[in-house]
């Protein structure tokens, strides 16, 4: 008996890899590594490297490895290039989420935790956000996670699956394995590069009606974020019912010239950050309440901001090495 985390060779997927292992719990991973890195996966861990969309291969490993349930971080994550290639993002998101169900279907595999974003929410009008915050993406990726999760409740529905959608707010920081979030797109890793390359980082947008014109958003540390998935599983596994979506997200609202600063203490680089226009599908402030996670799923945020950039700033530079 198995879980399957597709996408464990990525950044979240493989710290939730490691969490499950550290609870005892037997895994396997599924990634085409089109995003991922084949040595995010420990080598006793069985990996195949495929596509989601492959039914055929996805439905013989699930038999073959006796999968009980499966955690599907497998996606397309960056909602700023979704808008300008929305097929590529359906494709993953959707049809990708689609065809794993298909494959769940026919392996008779009746468990899934789904990587949901913050995005489902667009621009929400609350200062907290909580699950009864309306929907409204205001991306293609936005879009393709809300339908991943409707495709997820119509299963339900249709055949008994069981399930969870979990709606991550901004992951950052490293666990002890210091597995770096390799994104071209993503704050952290942004700021590194340019660090790194002896450029000033950018802000994207700072006429943002925020208290310092940036972006404001909720950051958490991955391994909390890890930690939270085994839960889920290990509830789905009991047979306990679990909430369609949960919020993963801290009640804390940081603002990106807060990150900054804070990334000057940790890096001990000074710099002025580069103002430069807002990019297209990034909303003005994201805040999540993560009450129902912290009474359903052990969710707790056991890190600081400035925890999650000086173990981000540590998994990046043995990348970099
Ligand atoms: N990083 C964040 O802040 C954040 C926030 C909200 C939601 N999410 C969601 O969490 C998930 C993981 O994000 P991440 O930051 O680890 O990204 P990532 O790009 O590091 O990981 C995604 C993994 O999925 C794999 N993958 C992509 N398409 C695939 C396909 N068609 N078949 C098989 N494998 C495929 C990639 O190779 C990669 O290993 C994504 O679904 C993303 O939408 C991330």
């Amino acid at each position: 008996m198995s879980w399957l985390v597709t996408g464990g060779a990525g950044y979240i997927g493989a710290h939730v890899v490691n969490a499950l292992r550290a609870q005892g719990m037997p895994v396997t991973v599924v990634d085409d590594l089109s995003s991922g890195h084949r040595d995010y996966v420990p080598v006793d861990v069985p990996f195949l490297e495929a596509d989601i969309n492959d039914i055929q291969a996805l439905r013989e490993w699930m038999r073959t490895h006796a999968v009980v349930g499966v955690i599907h971080i497998a996606g397309f994550k960056y909602a700023g290039v979704s808008v300008k290639e929305p097929l590529r993002t359906y494709r993953t998101n959707v049809e990708g989420t689609a065809h794993l169900l298909q494959a769940m279907q026919e392996a008779d595999v009746e468990r899934i935790v789904f990587s949901s974003s913050a995005a489902t929410y667009g621009t929400p009008s609350e200062e907290v956000v909580t699950e009864q915050t309306r929907t409204s993406p205001e991306s293609p990726y936005g879009e393709s996670k809300l339908i991943g999760e409707w495709l997820l409740a119509a299963q339900g529905r249709a055949t008994g699956l069981v399930h969870t959608s979990l709606r991550y707010f901004n992951v950052v920081g490293s666990g002890e394995a210091l597995l770096a979030d390799t994104s071209p797109h993503n704050l952290f890793p942004l700021v590194f590069r340019a660090l790194e390359e002896g450029r000033a980082p950018v802000i994207f947008g700072d006429d943002y009606p925020t208290p310092d014109g940036t972006c404001v958003r909720d950051y958490i540390h991955v391994q909390d974020l890890a930690e939270a998935h085994v839960v889920a599983a290990q509830r789905l596994q009991a047979g306990d019912q679990l909430q369609p979506v949960y919020n993963l997200g801290s009640g804390d609202g940081t603002s990106v010239r807060q990150i900054m600063d804070a990334m000057r203490k940790v890096t001990g680089q000074d710099f002025e950050p580069e103002v430069r226009e807002r990019r297209p599908g990034d909303p003005a402030r994201i805040v999540a309440d993560g009450s129902a996670a912290a009474a359903d799923l052990d969710w707790r945020m056991r890190h600081s901001v400035e925890q999650m950039v000086e173990s981000a700033w540590r998994a990046a530079k043995r990348i970099q090495a």
